[in-house]
């Protein structure tokens, strides 16, 4: 984690920024509500805001950005929400890749790739390829994602390898299975942001969150600038994290 010194108006204060930060990007259907537009008009809205706040966390040296774009619950919306949604993930890799490319940014999804649209697999297929060398930031995007859903197909991956006698159960440790998820080789989340008035995590990298630390705002995702994301920096600076050991234990579990 990179400490640098933050100058705030009246104060100097060094701001602890996470290595990774996860982000549900919740609130857009009520900020168009909230403005007599569609809905779409907030997807569209929220898109932007993760383009203006990738900025800032390449600004501030974050290198890991995961953000919830589509959860495995989200295909129960109407149709013609989930129809926009996936035409504007389209739009956004046709358009955004190249730039995220040029600017040494590593894309993955995580997700299942079922029930995608073949043109869109390919398309994310085609960026994480593209980008797989890249270092400067790694944005995960989770599309077709539940934390569940990806904690199951681990499960069966490794019942598999049991059945055909090529995995001892008394071997099997947790980094093993930490392996077997989307964000193999990745560490975990430090802090987790929701925007929207939400208090809870809705499936998002149930496992990955255990020591996360969380962040909750009341401002919709399409209005959460610069300054909130700041503020949500500010926050995590404060907390002591002793995942599981008494002050000044250092880490460990
Ligand atoms: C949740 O808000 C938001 C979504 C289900 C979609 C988020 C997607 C984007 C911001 C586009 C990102 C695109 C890429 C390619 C990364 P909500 O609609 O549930 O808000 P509500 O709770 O106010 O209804």
């Amino acid at each position: 984690m990179k400490i640098i010194n933050w100058f705030k108006k009246k104060k100097q204060s060094a701001l602890t920024i996470p290595e990774h930060l996860a982000i549900i990007m919740d609130g857009n259907g009520r900020w168009a509500e909230k403005r007599g537009l569609p809905r779409s008009a907030g997807h569209r809205a929220g898109l932007e805001r993760l383009r203006d706040l990738l900025e800032t966390c390449l600004e501030y040296g974050v290198k890991y950005l995961t953000v919830y774009a589509f959860s495995t619950e989200n295909w129960r919306r109407p149709p013609e929400e989930v129809d926009y949604l996936m035409g504007l993930f389209l739009e956004a890799l046709q358009n955004e890749v190249p730039k995220l490319h040029q600017r040494q940014i590593r894309v993955r999804f995580i997700g299942l790739k079922e029930n995608l649209k073949p043109e869109l697999v390919t398309l994310m297929e085609e960026a994480e390829k593209l980008t797989a060398a890249n270092r400067l930031l790694t944005l995960n995007i989770a599309i077709n994602y539940g934390g569940r859903a990806e904690i199951l197909a681990a499960i069966k991956g490794v019942l598999r390898q049991v059945k055909d006698g090529k995995l001892d159960p008394e071997q099997f440790q947790e980094e093993d299975f930490t392996k077997r998820l989307f964000t193999t080789g990745q560490p975990d989340p430090d802090l987790l942001i929701r925007p929207g008035g939400e208090w809870r995590i809705s499936n998002f990298l149930i496992w990955q969150a255990a020591y996360t630390e969380l962040y909750f705002s009341k401002h919709y995702w399409p209005d959460f600038s610069k300054e909130h994301l700041l503020a949500a920096f500010e926050s995590f600076s404060r907390r002591e994290r002793r995942y599981g050991q008494v002050k000044g234990g250092g880490k460990g579990r």
